[in-house]
């Protein structure tokens, strides 16, 4: 028998399928049990179908969805559009049409996975998206299986490849956020609007489906707090490399006594911490559990041939589950109730950096301050700043989400003071 495929969209990572189905076709055949074969793609309009037959790509190109959607030798649909619509009309078609579907589509799955993974669910076919979250290493998999019989405490993650590029431009090389951000389109790593990327949205949808697979709860991305990088300054890098720790945009997810806390936000992360050693576009998924401990998945998060292997890898899976007679089950059927934690349970350290007067006492009025919440100092840097200013940098011992509103809320009430920059500061 052969599997016939409909993939939606020929842009970068559908473009790749075939590279695999060619190079690597005998194991991939032998690993689904079935010959794998691209039937038709849809692209969305003809000047697009004229311009790939003339570069070479010899498919049957098509305009209308339903020509996939109503041809009913087609198993299996990979939606590799991007964005909300029409991905997540054409994903509901194929679906109620008894069709599986692949997506690597992070934004719908952390928007509308839910109703998805239902309608998948009540149809009895399968909907997987491995490639959805850091593109090449199979997180997602490992977790649904590997770690079943694991339980995970806290995910940490380097999800974006953007933001990590950049800032290991400013880390190494010293380069502004402006530098960095501008490179990073040169290269074709940021999009001209870059927000998604280092405002922390793009991996605060990776944290929501993370959530799922390491904790069983469908969180929405109105439940992940985030905070991107355009705010960190170079004097905030330099702070960060003399006290030993770099500066990385990481998504943290855990369990608290009272529920599940995820956030996304410039971290200190120790320079012997293996998180601090991903560099560059490069993603790591840091998971602590009961029992392995702790683990780490490292590789590439986008790109071509990383991306495709894993929409690949789905699509085997797949064809496995129809010659098994096995197909339907969910991609993940780690599930339990949402509770989301009480901010005075998430706790941390954190950096605080504090543009104050140049005179006598300011130290101690600080102390004050943070003491009244019951927060307590590891590190304290005092610098001459200019003019008549000074910047004093904090390093506090552990203090809670409730604790840190609070404290900035009374230093934002002392007009003298100026708090430039809170970031969260992680432990070896
Ligand atoms: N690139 C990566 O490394 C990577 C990594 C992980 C996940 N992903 C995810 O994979 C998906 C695809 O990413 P990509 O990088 O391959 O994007 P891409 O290069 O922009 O490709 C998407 C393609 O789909 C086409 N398209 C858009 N709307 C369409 C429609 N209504 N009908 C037919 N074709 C349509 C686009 O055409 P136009 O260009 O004309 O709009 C484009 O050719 C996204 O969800 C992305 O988040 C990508």
């Amino acid at each position: 028998m052969t599997i016939k495929l409909g993939l939606l969209g020929f842009g970068t990572v559908a473009s790749g399928i075939p590279f695999l189905l060619e190079e690597n076709g005998d194991k991939i055949t032998a690993a689904a049990k079935d010959q794998i074969e691209i039937s038709k793609v849809l692209v969305k309009d003809e000047e697009e179908k004229t311009r790939l037959l003339a570069a070479g790509n010899d498919y049957h190109f098509v305009t209308d969805i339903d020509d996939i959607i109503s041809d009913s030798e087609i198993d299996i649909v990979i939606e590799l559009m991007g964005r909300i619509e029409p991905a997540k009309t054409f994903i509901t078609k194929a679906l109620k049409a008894g069709k599986h579907v692949v997506s690597a589509n992070k934004d719908l799955i952390a928007s509308h996975g839910k109703e998805l993974i239902s309608l998948a669910q009540d149809k009895g076919v399968a909907f997987y998206y491995e490639a959805a979250v850091a593109g090449g290493i199979p997180i997602l998999r490992t977790m649904a299986n590997s770690l079943t019989s694991d339980k995970v405490t806290r995910i940490l993650g380097v999800l974006n490849g953007t933001s990590n590029f950049m800032l290991t431009k400013m880390v190494d090389e010293g380069w502004s956020y402006e530098d960095a951000l501008v490179t990073a389109q040169k290269l074709g790593y940021a999009e001209s609007d870059p927000t998604n990327d280092v405002e922390g949205i793009d991996a605060a949808y990776k944290a929501v489906i993370l959530s799922q697979f390491g904790f069983g709860m469908t969180i929405g991305l109105e439940d992940v707090t985030h905070k991107g990088i355009s705010t960190i300054s170079t004097a905030d890098v330099a702070v960060a490399q003399q006290l030993g720790y770099v500066i990385k945009l990481v998504g943290a997810i855990e369990e608290t006594p009272s529920g599940l806390f995820a956030e996304v936000s410039p971290s200190f992360v120790p320079k012997t911490h293996p998180l601090a050693s991903v560099n560059g576009v490069m993603n790591a998924v840091f998971v602590e559990s009961i029992g392995i401990g702790q683990s780490m998945y490292y590789g590439p998060g986008a790109g071509q041939k990383p991306t495709a292997t894993s929409v690949v890898a789905d699509i085997v899976r797949i064809a496995r589950h129809l010659n098994d007679k096995t197909i339907g089950k969910p991609f993940n059927e780690f599930s339990r109730e949402i509770k989301l934690s009480d901010l005075s349970d998430v706790k941390s350290r954190y950096y605080f950096s504090i543009e104050t007067p140049d005179k006598k006492g300011q130290l101690l009025q600080l102390a004050e301050i943070f003491s009244s919440e019951d927060i307590s100092f590891e590190q304290v840097l005092q610098q001459k700043a200019q003019g008549e200013r000074a910047s004093v940098v904090i390093i506090t011992h552990e203090m809670s989400k409730t604790a840190l509103a609070n404290v900035t809320a009374k230093l934002s009430e002392v007009a003298e003071f100026k708090v430039l920059n809170t970031f969260k500061v992680l432990g070896e």
